[in-house]
C-alpha cells in the first residue's frame, strides 16, 4: 500500500474547515513532532508541548508558526493552571491534540518493572489527557468550533504481550473519547480518536516491522481531520479494526507477538 494513499475512517464526518491554534502534547519528538509540522505548513498556528526545551525550540525554529512550551504532563495536580496561562498567552487557542505517551515494553511480572512506571503510564497517557481537556473545555465550547484529539493505539482494542499497562491506558482513552463526545454531541467541540498503526519513532525503536514514516502518519491524522472525520484510523490500524471485527482470534494472535 502506497504511504500517500494512507486511509482514513469516520463513523460521522462534515467539513472541518482550516483548523485554529492549536496545542499539540508530546511535540518534541515522533509523531507530536510531525503533526506540529504539517499544521504549521498549513498555516495552522501550534503551541507545542514537552519536557525536553532543546527539541522544543529546535521545532520552533523550524517554522515560524510553532511556538514552544515546556511542561511535564504527568503532574496532573498543575494542569488547570497550566490551561490557564496557556490561555491567557494564546486566547485563539481552538484544539487540543492529546499526543505524548510513553510505553514501557515490558511484561507485568518483569523484575525491573516498577509500580511507579506503571503509575507513569497512567498518569501520562491516560490521566493527563483527561486533566487536560476537562481544564480546556469551558473555553473550546465557547469556540465557534473547537477540537479535543486523542492519539490511540491498535493496542487499545487489541492488546500487545509485553505492553499490558500501556494497553489499558488505549483503552480507557478510546472510551473516555467515546464518552466525551456523547458528552459534546450539540456543543461545538469535535471529539476525535486518531488510532496509530506502528510509526517509526523512538517509542519503537529497535522493534516492529512495516513502521510507517511519523509524518506520513501526521498527514494522514491532519487529513482526516480537515475531512471533518471523527475516528481517523491511520494506515494498517483501518485493517486492524476491520481483522478485529471479522477475526479477532488472528488479530490477537498477530499483536502477541507484536
Ligand atoms: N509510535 C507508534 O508506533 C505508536 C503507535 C500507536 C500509538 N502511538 C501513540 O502516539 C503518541 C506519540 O508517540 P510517539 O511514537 O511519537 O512517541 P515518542 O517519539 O516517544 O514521543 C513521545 C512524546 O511525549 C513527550 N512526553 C513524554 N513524557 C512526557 C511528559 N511527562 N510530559 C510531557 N510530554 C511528555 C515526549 O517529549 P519529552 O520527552 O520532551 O517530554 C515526546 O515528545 C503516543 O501517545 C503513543 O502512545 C504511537
Amino acid at each position: 500500500m502506497s504511504h500517500a494513499r494512507t486511509p482514513t475512517t469516520a463513523r460521522q464526518a462534515t467539513s472541518a474547515g482550516p483548523l485554529p491554534r492549536t496545542i499539540v502534547t508530546g511535540a518534541s519528538s515522533g509523531i507530536g513532532r510531525a503533526l506540529a509540522l504539517e499544521l504549521a505548513r498549513r498555516g495552522v498556528p501550534v503551541l507545542a508541548v514537552a519536557r525536553h526545551a532543546e527539541p522544543l525550540q529546535a521545532l520552533a525554529d523550524a517554522h515560524e508558526l510553532i511556538e514552544p512550551w515546556v511542561a511535564d504532563l504527568s503532574r496532573i495536580d498543575e494542569m488547570d493552571g497550566l490551561a490557564a496561562q496557556w490561555l491567557l498567552r494564546y486566547p485563539d487557542i481552538g484544539a487540543l491534540v492529546n499526543n505524548a505517551g510513553i510505553q514501557h515494553d515490558l511484561r507485568v511480572d518483569d523484575a525491573g518493572y516498577t509500580a511507579q512506571d506503571m503509575r507513569a503510564e497512567v498518569e501520562l497517557n491516560l490521566l493527563a489527557p483527561m486533566a487536560l481537556t476537562r481544564a480546556l473545555l469551558p473555553h473550546l465550547q465557547a469556540q465557534q468550533r473547537a477540537w479535543v484529539v486523542n492519539v490511540g493505539s491498535v493496542l487499545g482494542s487489541c492488546p500487545k504481550r509485553t505492553a499490558a499497562v500501556y494497553s489499558a491506558t488505549k483503552a480507557g482513552l478510546d472510551l473516555f473519547t467515546q464518552a466525551l463526545r456523547v458528552q459534546m454531541q450539540g456543543s461545538p467541540v469535535r471529539v476525535v480518536h486518531a488510532v496509530m498503526p506502528l510509526v517509526d519513532t523512538p517509542m519503537t525503536r529497535g522493534r516492529g516491522r512495516g513502521k510507517i514514516p511519523p509524518d506520513v502518519a501526521a498527514q494522514a491524522l491532519v487529513r482526516g481531520l480537515l475531512a471533518g472525520h471523527t475516528d481517523i484510523r491511520i494506515g494498517k490500524a483501518r485493517a486492524a479494526w476491520h481483522l478485529q471485527r471479522w477475526a479477532p482470534g488472528l488479530l490477537a494472535r498477530m499483536l502477541r507477538t507484536a
